[in-house]
Formats: C-alpha cells, structure tokens, sequence
C-alpha cells in the first residue's frame, strides 16, 4: 500500500510515523508513507496556501489551487483513493479502517483553518473522515490516527496475526481484561482460570469478560 499525506505541517508526523510498529512497516517495504507539504504546490513568493471566506465569514479558508495540484499530481486513475479529514466527515470505525487498508493508495488531506474551499469536496474528495465529536486545530494529528490505524492492519505488520482479530471492536465487542506475570501483584490475584491450562474454559471465561465489559461500558455495540 502507498499512502500520499498532504498537509501544512509535515513535521507532525515525524513522531508518529516513526516509531514502533509503523517505523518497522516502513522499514520493512510493507507500506510506503510520503508526507508532502502542501505549500510546495503554491506559485508565489509567499508560498499562500489559505485566503478569506467570500461572503464575510470569520477566519481563513484553504485555497483550492494546492490542494488541487498535489491530488492532481499524485493521483493514480483508477487506484486512488482520497480522503479528507474534517470534523465534518463519517466517523471513523475499525470497519472502516478494514475497508480502506484494502486499498492500493491513499491520498489524505489534512484540512486547517477553518476549513477547505468546498470545489476540494466536490471535485476531489472521495470521502471524508472524522475521528471523533471534538474539534482539533488541523487534521494532521487525525490523519496520524488514521495511518496508524490502518497500517496495523496490513498483512505482516503486527507479529502475531491473532492480535489484530482480536482487538477490542474486531469482532464488534470490546476486549475482556488481561493478566501477564506475577500471579499475584500486591494482593491482586489472576483468576484462577487463566492459570489452569484449560484452554475450553480459558476461551469460554474471555468470552463471557468481553460480552460483560461491553454491556458495561458500550451497550451501543451490542444493539442489533
Ligand atoms: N480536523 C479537526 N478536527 C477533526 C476531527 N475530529 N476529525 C478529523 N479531522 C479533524
């Protein structure tokens, strides 16, 4: 998978897509992420990539002409997809990270001001992402979010091919509680089960601690 970022602030992401798990995708040729700065699609002296709202309104808006070039240049007929991540848009799932790490190429923008000049959605955009019901100050720590979340999911990234199936969301409930060693840390024991190398049991007791903790704390996942 490639996938293209565009964004004003390539610097954030120098953390994120440079450690861990991501780094040693990268490293490993398992995905390819490039990190463009969208002021080296602009013309002019002052590299301007954001202009007043016609009509009056408060703050600044991205100009189209960026934005369009870069899509413009990286895009792949056929292959790309491109996404914009904006408060405004679908909010984001495991579904939907599963769907989208089944693409080839990814173009993301990363929107800031107060938004992008409406010609980028209609003409550009494929679909637009949120990450959550709050506001951040651009979308480059979104996209981050999104990256990350996807990488995860290509083929050969994580170890251990089990983990990803059953992260908390894969199968549509949240994960129950986990031990490691000691058996018993300041009074706190491991329940019995999981020390008893029943595996039926071991299974069926994880089973029940997903269901439980889901009805808890995400009643909203199990609705039909
Ligand atoms: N840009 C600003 N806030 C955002 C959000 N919640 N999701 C995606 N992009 C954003």
């Amino acid at each position: 998978m490639q996938i293209e970022v565009l964004t004003l602030f390539p610097r954030i992401f120098e953390g994120p897509l440079d450690e861990s798990i991501l780094k040693r995708a990268r490293d490993r040729g398992l995905v390819n992420i490039r990190v463009h700065n969208l002021r080296d699609f602009t013309h002019d002296k002052h590299r301007v990539v954001d202009d007043k709202p016609y009509g009056g309104a408060p703050g600044m808006l991205m100009k189209p002409e960026p934005i369009f070039e870069a899509v413009e240049k990286l895009r792949q007929p056929g292959k790309s997809r491109v996404v914009l991540m904006t408060p405004q848009g679908v909010p984001l799932t495991q579904q939907r990270a599963r769907e989208l790490a089944g693409q080839l190429h990814l173009i993301i923008i990363c929107g800031h001001y107060e938004g992008v000049d409406e010609r980028v959605r209609e003409a550009l955009v494929d679909e637009e992402i949120s990450i959550g019901d709050y506001v951040l100050t651009n979308g480059a720590l979104a996209a981050a979010v999104l990256v990350d979340c996807v990488v995860r999911l290509l083929p050969g990234v994580l170890g251990d091919n089990q983990s990803a199936a059953d992260d908390s969301f894969a199968g549509g409930m949240l994960e129950g509680p986990q031990y490691t060693r000691p058996p018993e840390f300041r009074g706190m024991k491991v329940p019995d089960v999981l020390l008893s190398g029943d595996h039926g049991a071991i299974a069926r007791w994880r089973a029940e601690q997903a269901r439980q903790r889901t009805k808890e704390r995400r009643p909203d996942l199990l609705k039909p």
